[in-house]
């Protein structure tokens, strides 16, 4: 089973932004901590400020070589790497894109393979402009407000559904 986890925008600073919100774990930290409790599970990461980067991966999360992503078609070898990013589930927090990005909710839509939202804050409990989600009515479930261990939650929960569908 292969998973893919995407931060978005301004999320590789976690440990040092904001702690009292966020938390004082790195990403890295976690993730190490995560593959170690599903060795059985390749969990592959990816985080990006920008917004077409992420629908860049998430076609390649759905779709491997046939993604065409500005008409790519290359050597054997580029399509080998593009094979190799397509994966079974996607665990994702946006960030700021959630509550503005209608591109990542037509990438999420676009693609077979379920997506789980996460948000590491209780983001319904912070200001009015987060209360509103693009990605939720696309999404395949929601993590809200368990810290970083959400993404633990997400990954636990898009195994039991990848499990049910197989
Ligand atoms: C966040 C919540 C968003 O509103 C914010 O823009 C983020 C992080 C979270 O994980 O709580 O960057 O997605």
């Amino acid at each position: 089973m292969k998973i893919l986890i995407i931060n978005g925008p301004n999320l590789n600073l976690l440990g040092r932004r904001e702690p009292g919100i966020y938390g004082a774990d790195t990403f890295e930290d976690f993730l190490e901590r995560l593959r170690t409790q599903y060795p059985e599970v390749e969990i592959q990461y990816f985080q990006s400020n920008h917004e077409g980067d992420i629908v860049d991966r998430l076609h390649m999360a759905g779709f491997g070589r046939d993604c065409n992503i500005g008409g790519i078609g290359g050597d054997e070898e580029t399509l080998a790497t593009l094979d190799a990013a397509r994966v079974d589930g996607v665990v994702l927090n946006a960030g700021a894109y959630t509550h503005t990005s209608v591109a990542i909710h037509d990438a999420i839509r676009a693609i077979r393979v379920p997506v789980i939202e996460v948000h590491i804050s209780n983001v319904h409990q912070r200001e009015e402009f987060r209360h509103h989600s693009y990605i939720s009515p696309a999404a395949a479930g929601i993590v809200v407000g368990f810290g970083i261990d959400g993404y633990r939650l997400a990954v636990e929960g898009l195994i039991g559904k990848l499990k049910v569908k197989n």
